[in-house]
């Protein structure tokens, strides 16, 4: 399709958690929490992926990094050094030699934080994992900090003594330290107050330009990912429903999800703004989906065949994919970009 390098290939990724019951711990059923996703990331690309809490966002970034391990499925990552490994093959020993390629930026600034370690300890952390001499170190840590936008001259201290933004710059110097393949931000900036997200968000934005970085970039509102996504993957109940370039999702989306998504986004133009589309009910359980569409009982254009017949993910326009019966029949409504 194109000749951009390819850093991560993700090829029917399933994660299911078993539900266990009784002194026995019997198997009784599966959270199928990331059931069956496949999607490729290109050097210096940012892939938004999108969905409502619960959808498994976490859980698939998670299984990318071997933080988790996936029940089945390939995980290729391209080194470095241009060979090309699948991350759900390796061991321990070999995962630790590709730690310094994968890092992940976390969604909660005050938890991700080790409070017993200064500054520089925490973001020199994957550096002296390396093996990085203590004099190298610092050198590195004091020109992250700068590079995110921290003051150098305190690093000696604890987080703390840091605001959220603060704690968000130093998780991320902390993900940089390696110079990794790909980065996993896990919805970097909802924890944070509304103030500074832009902040966070412009500064993410600026370092994946100024490094040419690959991002694969979580959120559960299309808003945050408008501006700093290439491609944007919409998930629901474990699976991919959508996913294309972000103008032509926002524009034409074509799932039904998507749109209901969209129409929570908020407007440049009051005059444009339309009645919010109301999702009713929650996330379906991912331990007991819906037969057929997962999304059928919450669909407004739902017909018969929708609860029997799953959708599988489609090319509908050339590079748009959707997983809906009726993506070329239905006229959506979008956001304009
Ligand atoms: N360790 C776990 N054990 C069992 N179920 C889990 C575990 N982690 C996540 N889940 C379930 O998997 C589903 C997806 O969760 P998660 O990946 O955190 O979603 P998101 O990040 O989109 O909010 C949820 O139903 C959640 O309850
Ligand atoms: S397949 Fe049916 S229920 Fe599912 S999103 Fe499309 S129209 Fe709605
Ligand atoms: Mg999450």
């Amino acid at each position: 399709m194109d000749n951009r390098e390819t850093v991560l290939e993700v090829r029917s990724l399933k994660k299911y958690f078993p539900i266990e019951k009784g002194f026995f711990r019997r198997v009784v059923g599966h959270v199928k929490a990331v059931d069956d996703v496949s999607f490729k990331l290109h050097k210096g690309e940012v892939l938004g992926l999108v969905g409502e809490s619960g959808c498994g966002k976490t859980t698939l970034g998670r299984c990318v990094l071997r933080a988790l391990n996936a029940t089945s499925g390939e995980i290729i990552l391209k080194t470095r050094s241009g060979q090309k490994v699948d991350l759900n093959q390796l061991n321990k020993q070999d995962m630790r030699a590709l730690r310094k390629e994968l890092h992940m930026v976390f969604q909660d600034p005050f938890s991700s934080l080790s409070p017993r370690m200064t500054v520089l300890d925490i973001i020199g952390e994957p550096l002296w994992a390396q093996g990085m001499p203590r004099k190298e170190l610092e050198d590195r840590v004091r020109e992250l900090a700068t590079l995110v936008g921290l003051n150098a001259g305190h690093l000696n201290r604890y987080p703390n003594a840091f605001s959220g933004g603060q704690r968000q710059r130093i998780g991320i110097a902390r993900a940089l330290a390696t110079s990794p393949s790909l980065i996993v931000a896990d919805e970097p900036v909802s924890a944070l107050d509304v103030s500074i997200q832009a902040q966070i968000l412009n500064l993410l934005q600026d370092l994946q330009q100024e490094l040419n970085l690959t991002y694969l970039f979580i959120a559960h509102d299309l808003s945050v990912v408008e501006h700093i996504a290439d491609r944007v993957a919409v998930m629901y109940v474990g699976r991919l429903v959508e996913l294309s370039e972000t103008e032509d999702l926002y524009v034409n989306p074509k799932h039904p999800y998507t749109e209901a998504l969209l129409s929570a986004v908020p407007k440049p133009d009051p005059r444009l703004h339309e009645e919010p589309i109301i999702l009713s009910g929650e996330v379906a359980n991912p331990a007991n989906p819906p037969s057929g569409c997962y999304f059928h009982p919450r669909c407004k254009y739902a017909q018969d065949v929708c609860k029997h017949e799953t959708p599988p993910l489609q090319e509908v326009t050339p590079g748009h994919f959707a997983a809906c019966h009726f993506s070329s029949e239905l006229d959506l409504v979008g956001v304009p970009v």
